[in-house]
């Protein structure tokens, strides 16, 4: 927690106070005289919102030097602040010539994909053995947000019985119907699958639009392995897509720390959507999707946590973890 020292939030605080009371003082003073030589129109209430007016006039006007600054470059980590100055206590500012070059302490720039996130993305997908990947700001939100954009209304999700919220979260959302199979038991997946695909969507019973089978690499609770072998053979054989979770695999287990496709022999080709976080074995923040190149364009175009959030920098700095420290 940061802690302000005493003087200054108290001289911020008696500022304000100060501008409030003078404010405050001068208003009084416009009103007596509008008052006295009939200004304004006698016996309307003012048109214009009490303390909103106020703040704006004798606040705001006076030191939206501070806040608005006016930028003349992409809202990047460094950026040109142009100068202004003002003829008539702030109330219009004017543009000088000069710019400076400040250092961006906090922003949003839904457009500033940095060189450093498209390393780290092109850096994830070799790791794991994927022609493309796609970088998220948080774990969680790159399950959540993802599977929705994958997967809608007559298509079938088939969770793991103790996959990661994130997942459950993520199939809610989606619309699809949700089945269940008994934790890590491909037999069971088996049997729910060939269930499901006879039966078909509800009441329709017309084929599913899309199956998608979730799993995770290991389970975070009771740090097992997931059958993957089993798994991706029964996908392939039922023609359902796959989506890994490689939270607690990816840089833990493998020869190479390339999780559990290196560990268990899979192709990483027959795991159509490998999923991983920056917060574990990175030791960083943020998640990632590795696919086919075809796939991350999709998610590029359509995910809403790709769109419409920002990544930061410190997940960029994943890029020297998985490539340049520990894997190369
Ligand atoms: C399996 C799994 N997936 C996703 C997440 C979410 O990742 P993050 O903590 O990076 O948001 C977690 C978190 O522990 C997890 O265990």
């Amino acid at each position: 927690m940061i802690t302000i020292p005493y003087l200054t939030a108290l001289t911020t605080y008696f500022s304000y106070g100060l501008l409030f009371a003078f404010g405050q003082f001068r208003d009084l003073f416009r009103k007596i005289f509008d008052w006295w030589s009939a200004n304004n129109l006698q016996g309307y209430a003012s048109i214009c919102l009490g303390l909103e007016d106020f703040y704006v006039r004798r606040l705001y006007l006076r030191i939206q030097y501070c806040f608005g600054r006016l930028i003349a470059s992409a809202p990047d980590a460094w950026f040109d602040v142009v100068e202004r100055y003002s003829n008539d206590n702030n109330k219009t500012l004017k543009r000088a010539t000069n710019i400076t070059r400040c250092l961006n302490l906090g922003s949003y720039n839904y457009l500033g994909t940095t060189v450093l996130h498209t390393d780290l993305e092109e850096c994830v997908a070799k790791f794991v053995g994927k022609s493309a990947a796609v970088v998220f700001g948080m774990g969680y939100v790159t399950n959540s947000t993802i599977l929705p954009v994958l997967i809608g209304k007559g298509g079938l999700i088939i969770s793991d019985s103790l996959n990661h919220n994130s997942i459950v979260k993520g199939a809610q959302g989606s619309g699809a119907t949700i089945r269940v199979f008994s934790h890590n038991t491909p037999p069971h997946l088996e049997e729910v699958l060939r269930e499901q695909i006879a039966e078909g969507q509800p009441r329709t019973h017309r084929p599913w639009k899309k199956i998608i089978v979730v799993v995770e690499g290991i389970y975070r609770m009771e740090g097992e392995l997931c059958k993957l072998p089993e798994i991706t053979a029964i996908c392939k054989k039922y023609k359902a897509y796959i989506y890994l979770d490689e939270a607690h695999s990816i840089g833990a287990v493998g020869k190479t720390g390339r999780g559990v496709c290196e560990l268990l022999g899979v192709d990483p080709a027959d795991v159509d959507v490998m999923m991983g976080t920056f917060t574990k074995s990175f030791g960083s923040c943020g998640g990632y999707i590795a696919g086919s190149k075809e796939l991350i364009q999709y998610l590029k175009y359509t995910c809403p946590a790709h769109l419409y959030a920002n990544i930061n920098l410190t997940t960029s700095c994943s890029t020297d973890y998985i490539c340049h420290r520990s894997y190369s």
